[in-house]
């Protein structure tokens, strides 16, 4: 029986695969078997062979189970109320995608009590936990008017400490223009000098949904300037429903990372490719609003980092699960499971700026691992989203989950 309160290390051990995830996105985790992971003050201390290990009073053998670093899930929206079921249904049987429908999520979030909220956040991160994630990036966007944004950040934050899981927040105050604004300019006008003071110390990121229909280039260029100058780095919603250049911005104003990229063209995934920003991937949604899919295999060939992430969130997709991502992202993007796994580790950790604390199974960094109920990586392909984990450890402690 392990203790969590000792400071004695423990030693995990494996006759299985342990998934270290050292490299981003182009080359395959390297893989040791069997291995040996000394944890120590919640760091991984040492990786390497079982015969080589260091010696402590604490280890556990977890025999055949395939362990990987716990996932990233670097691009959510979890804190919404209200069912767009509906809308799913609908734009499967042929109606557009349209900015109606953040707005009717806005609605209901902005009048949902403060404890609903605070449950269905939680619910939802649990739900991530279970599934394997360790790490979350999570979005405001839907309360666009400042109590509301803020709000939402501060529930993402209690709601993280609940669960245990580690989060990082995004200000996506500039998801959609509420009704109550006169224009996109004015309600630009209002993130820049209000909003995005405010926020400032209840985010580590800002976003915009910069795509045709919502935020245009410099309208976009204007928030994220004014959110870098309150020490938010800047990511971006980018080429989902027109090719805009907003990949060009993003590269050109330093962002961590630009999302979606199902418009993406041979130029933006060279712009990419020869910059440090992230490509983080979202084959649900592409999947649920029959959109085009990102072109993973080019921007893998051409050398960029690539991120596989959920987006959870009210409208388009809604599913937490990590372990289907990798599956759809090896199986719909044409990524090989490693690519899938580095891409949904190693990749979304580089997408939130937490390359040196976790993604990885290297020494130094946290002891973020899961072990699956399953013995080879392959299985993310072949049980497409019912790959479980059976022990979760975040920072070194492990994590109870419900679903095994
Ligand atoms: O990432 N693209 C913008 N925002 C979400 C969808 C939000 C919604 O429809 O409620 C996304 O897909
Ligand atoms: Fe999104």
């Amino acid at each position: 029986m392990v203790d969590a309160m000792t400071d004695e290390p423990l030693l995990l051990t494996g006759i299985g695969r342990l998934l270290m995830a050292q490299v981003h996105s182009v080359d395959a985790p390297a893989t040791l078997s069997p291995w040996a992971v000394l944890v120590r003050d919640g760091r991984v201390a040492w990786v390497g062979s079982p015969d080589e290990a260091p010696s402590t009073d604490r280890w556990e053998d977890l025999g055949t189970a395939l362990v990987s670093p716990g996932l990233v899930d670097a691009h959510t929206h979890p804190v919404f109320a209200g069912d767009r079921s509906d809308e799913a249904a609908a734009r499967l049987a042929g109606q557009p995608y349209s900015s109606g429908g953040i707005l009717r999520t806005v609605a209901v979030t902005r009048a949902a009590s403060d404890d609903l909220l605070e449950a269905l956040v939680e619910e939802r991160f649990q739900a991530a936990l279970d599934g394997g994630t360790t790490t979350v990036e999570a979005k405001s966007g839907y309360g666009l008017e400042l109590a509301d944004e803020l709000r939402s950040l501060r529930i993402v934050r209690a709601a993280g400490e609940r669960v245990g899981i580690r989060v990082v927040r995004t200000f996506l105050g500039a998801h959609a223009v509420p009704p109550e604004a006169a224009s996109t300019e004015d309600y630009v006008d209002e993130l820049v000098h209000n909003m995005i003071p405010a926020v400032a110390g209840d985010a580590e990121f800002a976003d915009v949904f910069c795509d045709e229909g919502f935020f245009n280039l410099p309208q976009a260029e204007r928030v994220l300037s004014a959110a870098a100058a309150h020490g938010m780095a800047a990511k971006l919603h980018a080429e989902q429903l027109a090719r805009t250049g907003a990949t060009e911005l993003g590269v050109r104003m330093g962002a961590v990372s630009v999302d979606h990229l199902e418009r993406l063209d041979h130029e933006g995934v060279a712009t990419l490719a020869a910059s440090r920003t992230v490509a983080t991937l979202l084959p649900g949604p592409a999947l649920l609003l029959g959109d085009r899919l990102p072109p993973a295999r080019a921007l893998l060939d051409a050398g960029a980092t690539v991120a596989l992430a959920s987006d959870t969130n009210a409208g388009t997709y809604a599913n937490p699960s990590m372990p289907l991502v990798i599956g759809l992202g090896a199986s719909l993007l044409d990524m090989t499971v490693d690519e899938a796994i580095a891409a949904a580790t190693s990749g979304g950790a580089a997408a939130i700026g937490l390359s040196t604390e976790t993604g990885i199974i290297r020494e130094g960094l946290a002891a973020d691992l899961v072990a699956w109920d399953a013995e080879h990586e392959g299985a993310f392909a072949l049980h497409l989203g019912a790959v479980a984990p059976l022990r979760i450890w975040i920072g070194g402690e492990e994590r109870g989950h419900g679903s095994v």
